[in-house]
């Protein structure tokens, strides 16, 4: 089943992710999360950091990462650490970055039972996590080249567009299905567009997010 719901601020997008954060990881204090990066997801870390939740048994994967040095301000491991894991109870141990090889790391997600709640964002070519377009359904985790559009987009984290990475590593299409639930959210007019694209479009590797049209289980949440 697939629900999308228009909310009318940036901050109503945060707090109703953020409480269907709070609500699995209180019914279900054992629960696996898969999370997001990028500007979208800020606001909600923010609300769940206020909300002073229980992580101490909460494991998390990390949907993607840049191919760099993980003390960069700009990786994904350093935005985690000042955004929500240095804020909160989680356990270092509990936490993952896709990490070589990466069948290990696919098979620590199926020994943990899989993800019960996998949050998403965008990008404006409709990638999710940093699966571009042109990725297989079946993709699993791997190393992928950036998308021109992506590295021009996210170029605004960093000095300029040559100072943005070239690759990255991300969990698969397939990986990201695996989850029971999946959360979608988008942020601003500029993701409106591809929002339709794939909710309501083709189901075509060219629009990787188009993909979730055939999970079973995704709410969609966006303002523009
Ligand atoms: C990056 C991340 C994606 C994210 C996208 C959108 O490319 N790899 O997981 O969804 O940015 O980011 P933003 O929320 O900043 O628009």
């Amino acid at each position: 089943m697939k629900t999308i719901n228009k909310l009318s601020s940036y901050k109503e997008l945060s707090s109703t992710v953020a409480d269907i954060v709070e609500e699995q990881i209180t019914k279900h204090p054992l629960s696996k999360l898969v999370l997001p990066t990028g500007s979208t997801p800020l606001g909600m870390y923010e609300e769940l950091v206020n909300k002073k939740l229980d992580w101490s048994t909460v494991i998390t994967f990390n949907l993607d990462a840049y191919l760099m040095n993980i003390t960069h301000p700009q990786s994904y491991q350093s935005y985690m650490k000042k955004n929500l894991f240095d804020r909160t109870n989680i356990y270092p141990n509990h936490s993952h970055f896709p990490f070589r090889p990466f069948s290990a790391f696919e098979d620590k997600i199926v020994g943990s039972m899989g993800i019960d709640l996998c949050i998403l964002g965008i990008g404006t070519n409709g990638h999710i996590a940093f699966n571009e377009p042109g990725s297989s359904f079946d993709s699993r985790t791997r190393v992928v080249h950036l998308d021109e559009q992506t590295i021009k987009d996210n170029s605004r984290f960093f000095g300029s567009v040559d100072d943005v990475p070239t690759q990255a590593i991300t969990m698969g299409l397939g990986t990201i299905m695996d989850s029971k639930k999946i959360v979608l959210m988008a942020n601003g007019v500029n993701k409106l567009n591809i929002l339709n694209v794939a909710m309501n479009g083709e189901v075509t590797e060219d629009v990787p997010a188009s993909i979730l049209q055939r999970h079973d289980n995704v709410e969609v949440f966006y303002c523009d």
